[in-house]
């Protein structure tokens, strides 16, 4: 697989990373509470969230004295000091280098410590609020009493509880813009309710607050004598956030890296995903399936006698097995499924929108491997939770597609029948686009298809090695691309004489023809040319199994694909070359009139006029037609070929 830098998503863990260990230090005794906001634009989050930091004394005593200084300036009267101040100043800090627009804030009280993610509240901050999201407890739901139940609080909800959130709080803000009135926050409850349950949540929590004078926040306030329930802070103290049913479940655990400082010790670094290990448990390694004893469980600290779900330790085995980055380590007697093929729901985070059928990076746990899309099944609309048909999934969108992975991923399906904590380590995913390397959706695996399941590959006698021998050449793929009317047919079947007088053994694919017969069902949409490069990618790949020399001549407008098919050979066989003959000199020749026709506007889609086409970067080998005469660029091409 391609180097490539890290996504943003672990850019910005990275950046965090360092933040919460001093952190958690700090206040190691206490249990902990992650969790996020989410509001709209003007619902006074940042306004809340200050008011929190404040309440609970964590504020530093300077910046508190810069506050009362800003606030001044900024005409904020009496002793209501401008939180929403304070928390966008600190983000403008914490913004430097940061892709994802997430905000973590720590703060404690005597019970208990908490992070708070704080994401902007824009309708197009989706992914930001899933990267929120992925960690949190909790979600605090805010409103703005005046205006109810807006599209915003409904996508975030359900954004909420599709990533896997139990707990939630509606927190009806500025009551006393309100009069603290009664009826409106059981009128806001009463639509809230309506809307959660239709789309499964069970049961969530509303407290009539105001941050900015701080009504219900830590203390009760006597503006709202009607109200019964807790403060927002008494709530988030005590609700119950516990481990426990992970633990309970059976062990796993992604394996980070191999730690091997010297010959004598070889561990297996990672966090635990799920359940508990203890030094003697039996334990399996996927996907290869190998068993053995965990040895020890080492960390920092000295080593352990057992460790459970949220841990990052360090395991050693009794056996020397095989186990590297990217592997799961899991109780012997129940280890989780591996499957190629899965349905999956996805919210879309990119501008640029999904495209069936190109390959992505997905990356689920410590294993990148590539997968493609299928088109979507369904989108869902956020407000009606209806489900509407799809070609592809647009920035922000949500929706449910099959997904195929290059080899078997371990998994475990995101939401399990019965089981209330989400398998974030091995059900959640992102897919990252392999050009930009941008992340551009998260997925939750639903579960495997069973398509290919019992359909396992069958070792046979006679292989490639001695397919070529018996030729008495090396496999190539000569893939040739450029426009149409570039001359790619033209050169690749000199080309191929030329082999065959060598006594090569040779096979040609020529986009027209393949087109007449395997590929007929396809058009010249983009999906459609994805589909067509795929299919003649694996015949290619068969033909070089079977120790041919192949010739192919497709436009292969997409870099991806090109590269795709270079990825599914071996090392060295794939050559691009590209006929690099430039439009106007296409369009000039015109030798199928095709040009004159999409000029014409009587055909669509056509390539260089209304569909693009991305020249190779780096290809193996170019052709100048405009400086060869395709005799010569044949010449050329076997020279290179055959020294
Ligand atoms: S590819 O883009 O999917 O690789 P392919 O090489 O198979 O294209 O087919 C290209 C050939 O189909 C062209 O040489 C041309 O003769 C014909 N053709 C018909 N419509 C189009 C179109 N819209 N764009 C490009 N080629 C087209």
């Amino acid at each position: 697989m391609a180097a490539r830098s890290e996504d943003p998503v672990y850019k910005t863990d990275a950046l965090i990373a360092e933040d919460i260990d001093a952190y958690l230090e700090q206040h190691q005794h206490k249990s902990m509470l992650r969790f996020i906001t989410c509001g709209s634009v003007d619902d006074g989050k940042s306004t809340l969230i200050g008011r929190l930091l404040y309440d609970s004394k964590m504020i530093f005593e300077d910046q508190l004295a810069a506050l009362e200084a800003d606030s001044k300036r900024v005409g904020t009267q009496g002793q209501n000091i401008d939180f929403a101040l304070l928390v966008d100043g600190l983000a403008a800090e914490r913004e430097q280098g940061i892709t994802i627009d997430v905000a973590y804030r720590f703060f404690s009280t005597e019970k208990r410590k908490f992070i708070v993610a704080d994401t902007p509240g824009h309708e197009q901050y989706t992914r930001n609020m899933v990267t929120g999201a992925s960690t949190a407890d909790l979600a605090v739901i805010l409103i703005d009493a005046r205006k109810g139940v807006l599209v915003q609080t409904r996508r975030h909800s359900y954004l909420a509880h599709l990533i896997g959130i139990r707990n939630i709080v509606l927190a009806v803000n500025k009551m006393d813009l309100v009069d603290y009135s009664r009826e409106r926050f059981d009128e806001i409850v009463a639509d809230y309710r309506a809307f959660a349950e239709s789309i499964g949540i069970e049961g969530f929590v509303p407290i009539p607050i105001s941050g900015l004078a701080g009504d219900n926040i830590a203390t009760k306030s006597q503006t709202t004598p009607w109200y019964e329930g807790p403060t927002l802070i008494d709530h988030l103290e005590t609700v119950e956030v516990d481990l426990a049913d992970t633990r309970e479940k059976p062990f796993r655990m992604a394996v980070q890296w191999v730690n091997r400082p010297n010959l004598d010790f070889r561990g297996f670094s990672g966090q635990i995903a799920a359940g508990t290990v203890r030094p003697g448990d039996q334990v399996r390694v996927l996907p290869s399936g190998k068993v053995s004893r965990i040895e020890r469980i080492v960390t920092f600290s000295g080593d352990l006698d057992k460790a459970v779900a949220g841990q990052s330790v360090t395991l050693t085995f009794s056996d020397e097995i095989d186990c590297s980055r990217g592997d799961v380590i899991a109780a012997a007697e129940d280890p989780p499924q591996a499957a190629d093929q899965f349905e999956a729901t996805l919210v879309w985070m990119a501008e640029e929108a999904l495209v069936p059928g190109r390959s992505y990076w997905l990356k689920l746990g410590t294993r990148t491997v590539s997968a493609t899309v299928q088109p979507p099944k369904y989108q869902v609309n956020v407000n009606s939770m209806d489900r509407l048909a799809a070609k592809t999934l647009d920035l922000n969108a949500i929706g449910v597609a099959e997904i195929h992975t290059d080899r078997d991923m371990v998994f475990e399906p995101y939401k399990a029948d019965g089981e209330a904590a989400p398998n974030t380590a091995l059900g959640g995913f992102i897919l990252i686009d392999k050009m930009s390397n941008g992340t551009v959706a998260a997925g939750m695996l639903n579960f495997a298809l069973r398509r290919s399941q019992n359909v396992h590959r069958q070792a046979l006698a006679i292989d490639k090695p001695t397919r070529s021998a018996l030729k008495n050449q090396t496999p190539k793929v000569l893939w040739f691309t450029g426009l149409s009317g570039a001359g790619k047919s033209t050169v690749a079947n000199l080309v191929e004489q030329r082999l065959v007088r060598m006594n090569r053994h040779t096979f040609l694919l020529d986009g027209d023809n393949i087109r007449h017969g395997l590929n007929k069902d396809l058009g010249f949409e983009e999906s459609d040319r994805i589909e067509n490069i795929r299919r003649v990618g694996e015949v290619a790949k068969l033909m070089a199994d079977a120790g041919l020399i192949v010739l192919t001549a497709f436009i292969s407008p997409f870099r991806a694909e090109r590269d795709m098919v270079r990825a599914m050979l071996d090392e060295g066989e794939f050559v691009e070359v590209f006929v690099d003959t430039p439009l106007e000199v296409a369009e000039e020749r015109d030798v199928k009139g095709l040009y004159k026709k999409a000029r014409e506007g009587k055909l669509k889609n056509f390539t260089g006029i209304d569909s693009p086409y991305e020249p190779p970067e780096d290809p193996d080998i170019r052709i100048d037609t405009t400086e060869l005469s395709p005799e010569e660029a044949a010449d050329m091409i076997v020279a290179k070929l055959i020294p």
